[in-house]
């Protein structure tokens, strides 16, 4: 199984005055099982490319195969249906799309119109709720009575509760306080260790990219500029450069304590490690 993008291009409104290449040629390998990360600046094409996983966008040209699905560019793609229920899309701002009376109805959407059997859907609902960290007082209450982080859950608890084996995420963290945050990337390393959900994250959050993701993809002007794997590349200061990212703080320090003769492991990317290390090399444990 994988998914891989093989030539793809992607016009918005083509042959209008509003026509935009927004995807050019992208050549892209996902790992099933691993959790990726796609970053770059705004406008670089993030969210086209990743409505692509769950055919919202087909391929102006070329081919998105998707586990056991290819969508190919001028070609009436069916069983739609299908793919949409093994891959789980989650918007940006995600909450803006909630619209039923109730929470247990918004998050049991999706479940219903996949053909769940209704005798299903309220466990699946409940569990989905609790995933996120919603417990059952929240079943009759309205998705707007709730804070725009609560929302956020419930929008994303309705994406669970279809089960999907692939979870994409455009920004879920965006907006959300630190703690908040927080808990929702170790939702996502749960699914992904537990459930072998494979997760692919869009964000801006180098720190989340560092700490959560297993690759990166990177995104400039619709082309992808670089993909491989997250440690790897903070590694590289060079490309960090080139595409003018700047490293989290702890690979800064990495660098330096480097850089002043102090000799660190291959795994020394956050700060209980390298605290460690150091105090052994200095004689202190
Ligand atoms: N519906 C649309 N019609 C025309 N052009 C669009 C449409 N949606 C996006 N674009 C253009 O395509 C390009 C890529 O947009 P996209 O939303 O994929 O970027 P992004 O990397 O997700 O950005 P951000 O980080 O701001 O979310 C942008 O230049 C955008 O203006
Ligand atoms: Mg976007």
């Amino acid at each position: 199984m994988a998914i891989e993008f093989k030539a793809v291009s992607y016009e918005y409104s083509p042959n209008t005055p509003f026509a935009y290449v927004a995807l050019k040629n992208i050549n892209l390998s996902i790992q099933v099982g691993k959790i990726t990360a796609i970053i770059g600046a705004t406008g670089s094409g993030k969210s086209t490319l990743v409505q692509h996983l769950n055919a919202l966008l087909i391929p102006t040209q070329g081919e998105v195969v998707v586990l056991d699905k290819t969508l190919y560019a001028h070609s009436k793609n069916t069983q739609l249906k299908a793919l949409r229920q093994k891959v789980g899309l989650v918007f940006q701002f995600p909450e803006a799309q909630l619209f039923e009376e109730t929470i247990e109805k918004d998050v049991g959407f999706g479940p219903k119109n996949f053909g769940v059997p209704p005798e299903e859907i309220k466990q699946r609902v409940i569990d989905s709720l609790k995933m996120v960290g919603l417990d059952e007082t929240y079943l009759d209450l309205s998705p707007f009575e709730l804070s725009g982080g609560q929302k956020r859950r419930v929008a994303i608890a309705g994406i669970l509760a279809i089960n999907p084996d692939v979870l994409v995420l455009d920004e879920p963290t965006a907006g959300l306080d630190p703690q908040g945050a927080q808990q929702m990337m170790a939702l996502f390393v749960n699914l992904n260790r537990t459930y072998q959900k494979t997760i692919l994250i869009v964000t801006h959050n180098m720190e989340q990219v560092l700490d959560y993701a297993d690759d990166v993809v990177v995104m400039e002007k619709g082309e992808v500029v670089s993909q491989g794997k997250a440690r790897a590349f903070f590694k590289d200061k060079e490309l960090l450069d080139r595409l003018d990212i700047v490293a989290p703080p702890v690979v800064t320090l990495r660098d330096q304590l480097m850089g002043n003769g102090f000799t660190l492991s291959e795994d020394a990317f956050d700060l209980d490690t390298i605290a460690r290390e150091i105090a052994r090399e200095v004689g202190h444990e």
